[in-house]
């Protein structure tokens, strides 16, 4: 199998709104930026924001939309991103399932009755699988922004990053709306192709029993130019709206479940698996 460093997402790293929101995170915040990581967060970016273009997204939503690359479970697909990590890395040694269960351990603890809701917490992330089939972390992982329109800013380095992006150049797409209308809705918008859209899909192909709001979740959650940074109203519909605060709600638990006690696996896994036989059971198509 192949093995990806997927320890580093650039999303978890440059998070501008940890400022006000975190007095710790703001300390971490002021290292990352005199730190090396910086350094990687922003050519991370760079080629993020230079590749995903209209015509890149096009092609990978083509590509991974029919969702026939392979076959298994939500638990086959949560413990295969526990292989996405160097192993080389000497600070790697927390794999990737614990962020999933503590993202579903701290919703479930502030939202007993949703069990939908810890359901999301779990499988949020098993998108970055992406990373297996070779896509790389500027196609995997990262804030996710609209193409096709003019770049906000709020994506972050919005006016260093861009300057060799095509899409930039082209009268079609950088204009305020680009293609699209005012207000038409998010699920019209063409986003950057990365392991939101990627697990969205793969819900929607397979049918997953959740609730609306878990869909928008999982589809949005990168997504911080908007729902943490405010931009991108303009395209925003009523439905749009009443879903952000779903997202504001989730993105607490993604990020702020870090680093406390680590969960065991092992004595979840049961609760879990109800969850998965209640809502998206069996051979999953991915
Ligand atoms: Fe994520
Ligand atoms: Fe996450």
């Amino acid at each position: 199998m192949k093995v990806v460093n997927l320890e580093f997402d650039p999303s978890e790293i440059y998070r501008p709104g940890l400022e006000v929101e975190n007095g710790k995170a703001k300390e971490e915040y002021r290292n990352f930026k005199e730190g090396p990581l910086m350094e990687r967060v922003y050519n991370t970016y760079l080629l993020m924001h230079t590749h995903q273009t209209t015509e890149f997204v096009r092609k990978k939503n083509e590509e991974y939309g029919g969702c026939n690359h392979h076959r298994m479970t939500i638990m086959e697909a949560l413990d295969l991103l526990d292989n996405v990590v160097d192993e080389s890395d000497p600070d790697v040694d927390v794999p990737n399932s614990y962020h999933a269960y503590q993202t579903a351990e701290g919703i479930r603890k502030a939202h007993p009755d949703k069990d939908w809701f810890h359901l999301v917490g779990l499988i949020h992330d098993i998108g970055k699988i992406l990373a297996l089939a070779g896509e790389p972390q500027w196609a995997v992982v990262g804030d996710t922004f609209p193409v096709s329109c003019k770049v906000q800013p709020s994506v972050v380095f919005w006016d260093s990053t861009f300057h060799n992006n095509p899409d930039v150049k082209n009268p079609l797409y950088n204009t305020k709306y680009g293609i699209y209308r005012p207000n038409c809705g998010l699920e019209h918008i063409l986003m950057s192709w990365g392991h939101d859209e990627y697990m969205y899909k793969v819900m929607r192909h397979n049918k997953f029993a959740l609730p609306q709001e878990a869909y928008y979740v999982i589809r949005f959650h990168s997504f911080y130019p908007w729902h943490t940074g405010g931009d991108y109203m303009h395209l925003c519909s009523e439905e749009d709206l009443k879903m952000l605060p779903w997202v504001k709600e989730f993105n607490k638990f993604d990020l702020y479940t870090k680093g406390e006690d680590l969960p065991d696996p092992k004595e979840l896994k049961p609760y879990y698996q109800s969850l998965v036989d209640k809502y998206c059971p069996g051979q999953l198509c991915w």
